[in-house]
């Protein structure tokens, strides 16, 4: 049986010169969330947004917004994003002292909580908070760059976290997050992820955003026809 999967470009690989075209194309050629990385120079090495461009992110979409978190104390933020008006917050276990009360604040704040998890850390350090997220982000890359491959490697996990999250009975969004294209789209539908974020191929695809839009949506219903779902 077929199963579809969502997705959500991540603007890290847009013409930031013209980011709200961007944007909007990727919304007419059917995305369902908008991926945004907001990274900090310190918990990854390499510096992107902060609220001012989510917000004009905002002002043009209508399809929801998820926010990855790439900073070291990210509760210092969490209102300052609510505020843009984004959907989901999610931030790196990695970078959390006190994870369950970080998510509590995300929740407080109004949006959908998740968390994010390196390549090196394992699915079970979620357990003892699956009752208070709404979706997971599984790294399927080092974070802090768009273009890398893709660990395969990580498809074990993501059957992992798809284990945890039906015996916890909980409905948790599971993402997959780095090196995904027309090739690893199917693998990670395969394994259990509900979305699939992309930037490169969406974004710089040759033929356009429509064109990486629908090649990955092709890969997905083939590896759905195929039973890999
Ligand atoms: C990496 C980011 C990803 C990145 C994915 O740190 O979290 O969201 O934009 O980019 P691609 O699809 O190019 O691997
Ligand atoms: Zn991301």
């Amino acid at each position: 049986m077929s199963k579809s999967i969502k997705i959500a470009p991540s603007i890290l690989a847009a013409d930031f010169g013209c980011l709200a075209e961007q944007v909007i194309c990727a919304q007419e050629a059917g995305a369902d969330l908008i991926h945004i990385d907001v990274m900090d120079g310190r918990f990854v090495p390499n510096i992107t947004m902060g609220p001012a461009v989510v917000e004009a992110v905002a002002k043009v979409a209508d399809i929801p917004l998820d926010v990855h978190l790439m900073i070291v104390e990210p509760d210092r933020f969490v209102e300052q994003f609510a505020e843009c008006g984004v959907d989901s917050i999610s931030v790196h276990v990695e970078a959390c002292a006190h994870l369950h009360r970080v998510l509590d604040q995300i929740r407080s704040a109004g949006c959908r909580a998740g968390v994010a998890l390196n390549p090196h850390t394992p699915a079970i350090a979620l357990g003892e908070v699956l009752g208070c997220i709404n979706l997971i982000n599984v790294m399927t890359v080092n974070p802090g760059f768009g273009g890398q491959r893709f660990i395969s490697g990580m498809t074990r996990k993501l059957r992992q976290l798809r284990a945890l999250v039906a015996a916890s009975g909980k409905d948790i969004e599971i993402e997959v997050d780095g090196g995904i294209n027309g090739d690893t789209i199917s693998t990670a539908l395969g394994a259990g992820a509900t979305i699939a974020i992309a930037g490169t191929c969406i974004f710089q695809h040759e033929k356009g955003i429509a064109a990486g839009i629908d090649e990955l949506r092709r890969a997905a219903a083939q590896a759905g026809a195929n039973g890999e779902s």
